[in-house]
């Protein structure tokens, strides 16, 4: 039998207990119910789930901002916010996360965002090589930024 490729869609509030548990299995930031909730109907089209025969391989949840660029695209842009990403162990490697971050870069522009950023632990060897693949450029440091006092890298990608 061929194997079906793993299905990306917008996350829907049944997704909820699911994507919370990928959450609290692949990162040590965790978050309410009401987070991810509020993320969702302020942002759908940023909140993408991937998910293989009724089992949920990962998500990524944003925001959208208006902030100064730093990015010379002048005064105030919208800016889209990567709030949390997370593929499940035994799915990685397999491009699942480059396929939700492609698709929320596509949402981020939906909602006329100029730019893209996330924060990530200095020491996240997997995740800052995924950013450089997809064109992220580390922007800044931020010493201590997470409650056990790690450093975080800010990454930042144009959007076109
Ligand atoms: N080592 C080196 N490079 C890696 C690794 C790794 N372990 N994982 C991914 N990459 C790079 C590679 O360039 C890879 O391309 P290749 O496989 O062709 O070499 C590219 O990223 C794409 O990899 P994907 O298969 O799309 O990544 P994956 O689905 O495995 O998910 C992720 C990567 C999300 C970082 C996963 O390892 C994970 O869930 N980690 C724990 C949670 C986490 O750290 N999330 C990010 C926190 S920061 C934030 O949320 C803003
Ligand atoms: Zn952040």
């Amino acid at each position: 039998m061929e194997s079906s490729p793993y299905e990306l869609r917008k996350f829907v509030p049944n997704d909820l207990q699911g994507i919370m548990q990928i959450n609290r299995v692949c990162l040590p930031e965790n978050y309410t119910d009401f987070f991810f909730i509020d993320l969702h109907q302020r942002f759908p089209e940023t909140f993408i789930v991937a998910e293989e025969k009724g089992k949920f391989l990962g998500y990524i949840m944003c925001r959208i901002e208006v902030g100064l660029s730093n990015m010379g695209l002048g005064g105030l842009v919208r800016k889209g916010h990567v709030v949390s990403i997370a593929v499940m162990p035994q799915a990685r490697r397999r491009g699942v996360a480059q396929a939700v971050i492609n698709k929320a870069l596509e949402g981020m522009k939906y909602y006329k965002a100029k730019q893209a950023f996330l924060e990530v632990r200095v020491t996240n060897e997997p995740a800052i090589s995924l950013y450089k693949k997809l064109c992220f450029e580390i922007s800044r440091t931020i010493n201590g930024y997470y409650s056990d006092g790690e450093d975080a890298y800010v990454m930042t990608k144009k959007l076109s």
